[in-house]
């Protein structure tokens, strides 16, 4: 199956520079848990968000002793540069030029560094567009556009799992279910447009940064804990079976149903970090604050407001954009005070990587 992806051996490098933006993506049924290469234990399903991007260059020097260099909003950032180092070594096969210069990445988030809104999706996100551009450049080949958008998202699921999403715009899947035709557990596919119902078309997600700073558990490290988790194996089949009710609510527009689900994805993925061995938490008294404010106003006014979480303290608050109206005072009033801060981004779904 990865040798669809496998490089063409005839290439011819130069100096060159590219650049690509990709945005952030936040998971509605959730990837927790993984296999050896990036395999996922069960499929997910995220919106790909606006305003949260990351903005990357890519300088290329032809023919120079393989090295990188990277900087972070003009900071050089020696342990990202070992990270991507790896990374590289690592896709060779699919890249064969890719050990064959030197390489100097600078990359901006639109978020607060250290807000731990997930920069390694945006940030494998762009750094894959990049080398696909690369690759387009040092090619003679005609280019199949969906294919090369396929290979990104699969580099990128190299780089980082959910990143693979982020090549997209809108909801996204990535793993392999029979309720998404064409979904892969090696690279990220576009859920069928025709299939979503208008409601979940236009959507907001104001992400509450509720606490900056380092994480106490990374992603990675929380991976790895689902191996022992007794648990494990009953939240994988639980998230495959989501998508059966997923796909009807997605297709019915039954917002109800749509809340409650995404609620109890986003409180599963903390429950199994809180069922570890070692055991974790990573929300904080003020995600917990918020969630119970916003349960108040759901049940006394009937706004379908709702959050989600990812794998850190922050909260997003999502609603359909045609009832903004009844919900921004009570978000303005009530929430955004629990922000470190007061620190929050306005976003919404939005589109994936592209290049600049
Ligand atoms: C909770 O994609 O950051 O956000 O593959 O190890 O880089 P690695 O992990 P990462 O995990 C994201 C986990 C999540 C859920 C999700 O995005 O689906």
């Amino acid at each position: 199956m990865e040798n669809q992806f496998l490089g063409n051996q005839h290439f011819n490098i130069s100096n060159q520079v590219v650049s690509a933006t990709c945005p952030s993506n936040i998971a509605l049924i959730k990837y927790w848990g993984k296999y050896a290469n990036q395999i996922p234990a069960n499929p997910s399903i995220s919106y790909t968000l606006n305003h949260c991007n990351t903005q990357t260059s890519m300088e290329f020097f032809a023919d120079e002793p393989f090295s990188v260099q990277t900087f972070l909003a003009g900071n050089e950032e020696v342990k990202f540069a070992e990270k991507i180092e790896k990374y590289f070594k690592n896709i060779e096969q699919y890249l064969p030029w890719i050990l064959k210069g030197k390489y100097v990445i600078k990359t901006e988030n639109t978020f607060p560094h250290s807000s731990g809104i997930a920069s390694s999706a945006s940030g494998f996100g762009a750094i894959a567009s990049c080398l696909m551009e690369l690759d387009k450049n040092f090619s003679s080949e005609i280019r199949d556009a969906s294919y090369d958008l396929k290979k990104a998202s699969f580099l990128a699921r190299l780089g980082s799992g959910s990143a693979c999403r982020s090549l997209y715009n809108g909801l996204v899947v990535w793993g392999k279910t029979d309720e998404v035709e064409g979904s892969s557990d090696l690279y990220a596919v576009k859920y069928p447009d025709e299939e979503i119902h208008p409601i979940f078309k236009n959507f907001n997600d104001w992400v509450l940064l509720i606490h900056e700073g380092e994480k106490s558990v990374s992603s990675t490290v929380g991976h790895g804990l689902m191996n022992t988790n007794p648990y494990a194996e009953r939240r994988f089949q639980e998230a495959r079976e989501n998508f059966v009710p997923l796909k009807e609510i997605l297709k019915t527009g039954n917002l109800e149903k749509f809340i409650t689900l995404v609620e109890h994805e986003a409180l599963t993925l903390h429950a199994m970090m809180m069922m570890s061995e070692p055991a974790f938490i990573l929300m904080k008294t003020g995600t917990l604050e918020v969630i119970n404010k916003l349960w108040n106003f759901r049940k006394e006014t009937g706004h379908p407001l709702f959050f989600t979480l990812d794998a850190g303290a922050n909260v997003h608050v999502l609603y359909p954009e045609n009832v903004k109206q009844n919900v921004l005072q009570f978000i303005q009033d009530e929430l955004v005070g629990y922000c470190q801060n007061g620190q929050y981004i306005c976003d919404q779904i939005g589109n994936g990587a592209k290049s600049n």
